[in-house]
């Protein structure tokens, strides 16, 4: 089953009174409905009933939970946690595919444009292996759990200077990256630029894991994705990459310069110029 979610069928919420202020403003920003507790009083609760997702505020931060709660778990980005946190300290590792495919090197740390951010993960990898990476992102719910996600985390690097200075590599942008990669200037070209769209014939299954559910849930195929990677290929110094299903097809049907494919997820990479050495 596909659903089509926009503001309208998202509500924001709290039950604590503390974050009331942080929930109305959100919910102004993101023009959503603000749900309230039957009593009317300021105390808002979730009302999940009719809706189809719900954002909820509450002291771990901003996390987006699907009204049938059979879909997924709630979502939250958390750089300071978990897998990320691993990822941090046991590597980042050089030996990691993406790191081969953006062409980290120990003397090569190429400044990346992350051009379909989603909830970070890839870019938060790119910045753990050393790589200053710009992140855009479009869609005004995902943007608003990525900020969150990024505003917590800067906080606790205040107490893990490693996080911290993983951090200060990213830089985020809520924008769409048509538009954004044409105003960039000479001195702005990046020198790898990183895709990761939504695959539209991706199918549903027991195996898609809670983070792509919600993304197909909410952000729905990303059609315009071929026409991203042209306007990408015309900018990057030294490469695009796009990462993709181990056998979806190519991007805008254009073959790349070679891949590198693991069990699940191909990366295909278009080599522009030499990487320096
Ligand atoms: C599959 S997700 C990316 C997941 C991401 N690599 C991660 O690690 O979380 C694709 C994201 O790209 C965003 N996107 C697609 N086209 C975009 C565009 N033209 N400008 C900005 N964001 C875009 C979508 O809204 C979606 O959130």
């Amino acid at each position: 089953m596909s659903m089509n979610i926009n503001m309208e069928n998202i509500t924001i919420s709290t039950d604590l009174p503390l974050y009331l202020p942080v929930v109305k403003r959100l919910s102004e920003q993101l023009g959503i409905v603000l749900s309230s507790s039957s009593n009317g009083d300021e105390n808002i609760v979730a009302d999940l009933n009719d809706q189809a997702y719900a954002l909820i505020v509450d002291e771990h931060g901003i996390s987006l939970h699907p009204n049938d709660r059979r879909l997924h778990g709630p979502i939250r980005v958390d750089f300071n946690n978990g897998a990320n946190s691993h990822r941090r300290r046991f590597g980042g590792g050089n030996g990691q595919a993406i790191a081969k495919a953006v062409g980290v090197s120990g003397r090569f740390f190429p400044s990346v444009l992350d051009l379909t951010a989603g909830l970070g993960g890839d870019a938060f990898v790119l910045a753990s292996l050393g790589c200053d990476v710009r992140l855009f992102e479009r869609n005004a719910i995902i943007a608003c759990l990525l900020r969150d996600g990024i505003e917590r985390a800067l906080y606790a690097g205040r107490d893990h200077p490693e996080l911290r200075d993983v951090m200060g590599r990213l830089k985020f942008l809520e924008c769409d990256s048509a538009d954004a990669i044409k105003s960039l200037t000479e001195e702005g070209r990046p020198d790898v630029i990183y895709l990761d769209p939504m695959f539209p014939h991706r199918k549903k299954s027991a195996k898609v894991k809670k983070e792509m559910q919600a993304f197909q849930n909410i952000v729905g195929g990303d059609e315009d994705a071929d026409s991203l990677l042209k306007l990408a290929i015309d900018c990057a110094r030294y490469r695009v990459v796009v990462k993709r299903s181990t056998h979806a097809e190519f991007l805008a049907d254009l073959p790349p310069t070679y891949s590198l494919t693991g069990k699940s997820t191909r990366f295909d990479i278009f080599a522009l110029r030499k990487i320096p050495s």
